[in-house]
């Protein structure tokens, strides 16, 4: 199944339509982004829309990329319900196959829970210099996340590891502001009695997620 098929079936069936933004980007927002004005960002793979909504919300122009009609008929509708339709532009775009997606146009990418590796060389370009990616991703380092529940969506290939996402990022010339794991599964855990017990802790119940904060550095 193409992932096209796939996210039009899931977001038929209203499944990932919850607008609640993803706690991470929340918080890196306050961290990175409070003190500035709002300026023009992308939401890559953005689904309904729930990131590119709540950043219109803060004075954000938002441009949304998805492969899926549906979620983007969706994403148009609760943008008008929540009366940010003037502050988002959408576009249905398969992002496998994107090569270009402009040039120093953004001064915010923001991609969550989907990332494939050939897309970087276009984000890279299209951030402007001192503009900020913010990227959550599964972390495989979980091993139930990474032999097992990754794959549950039979369109995703491979899980990147933190340091290998980290490389990428800097080996573009981006600078990691922060590098963080996320959603452990703390009511898991068993209680620890030895080292063996805390690895195992660790590996299965360890943080599910990962996420990076990572700016292009400015021009000098
Ligand atoms: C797990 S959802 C995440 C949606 C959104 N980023 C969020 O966090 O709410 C993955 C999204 O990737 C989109 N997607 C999958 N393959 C794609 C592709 N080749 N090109 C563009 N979007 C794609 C799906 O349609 C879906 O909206």
């Amino acid at each position: 199944m193409d992932e096209k098929t796939l996210w039009d079936k899931k977001y038929r069936e209203r499944s990932h339509s919850s607008l609640e933004p993803d706690p991470f980007l929340v918080s890196a927002y306050d961290e990175f982004l409070s003190g500035s004005a709002p300026g023009f960002a992308l939401d890559v793979a953005g689904g309904v829309g729930r990131h590119s909504i709540w950043l219109a919300q803060r004075g954000w122009r938002v441009k949304l990329l998805d492969v899926s009609e549906v979620g983007i008929k969706q994403a148009k509708e609760n943008a008008k319900s929540t009366g940010t339709a003037s502050s988002i532009s959408f576009e249905v775009r398969d992002l496998n196959v994107v090569q270009d997606l402009g040039r120093e146009q953004y001064d915010l990418i923001v991609v969550f829970f989907f990332l494939q590796r050939e897309l970087f060389p276009a984000l890279a370009a299209a951030i402007k210099p001192g503009g900020l990616m913010i990227l959550e991703t599964p972390n495989p380092e979980n091993l139930l996340v990474g032999s097992c529940n990754f794959y549950l969506d039979p369109t995703h290939k491979n899980p990147i590891p933190m340091a290998t996402l980290r490389l990428l990022v800097e080996a573009r010339g981006f600078l990691c502001e922060e590098v963080v794991k996320l959603h452990a599964i703390n009511a898991e855990k068993i209680e620890v009695k030895d080292q063996l017990t805390s690895h195992v802790n660790h590996y299965l119940y360890g943080p599910m997620n990962y996420a990076i904060v990572a700016r292009k550095p400015k021009a000098e």
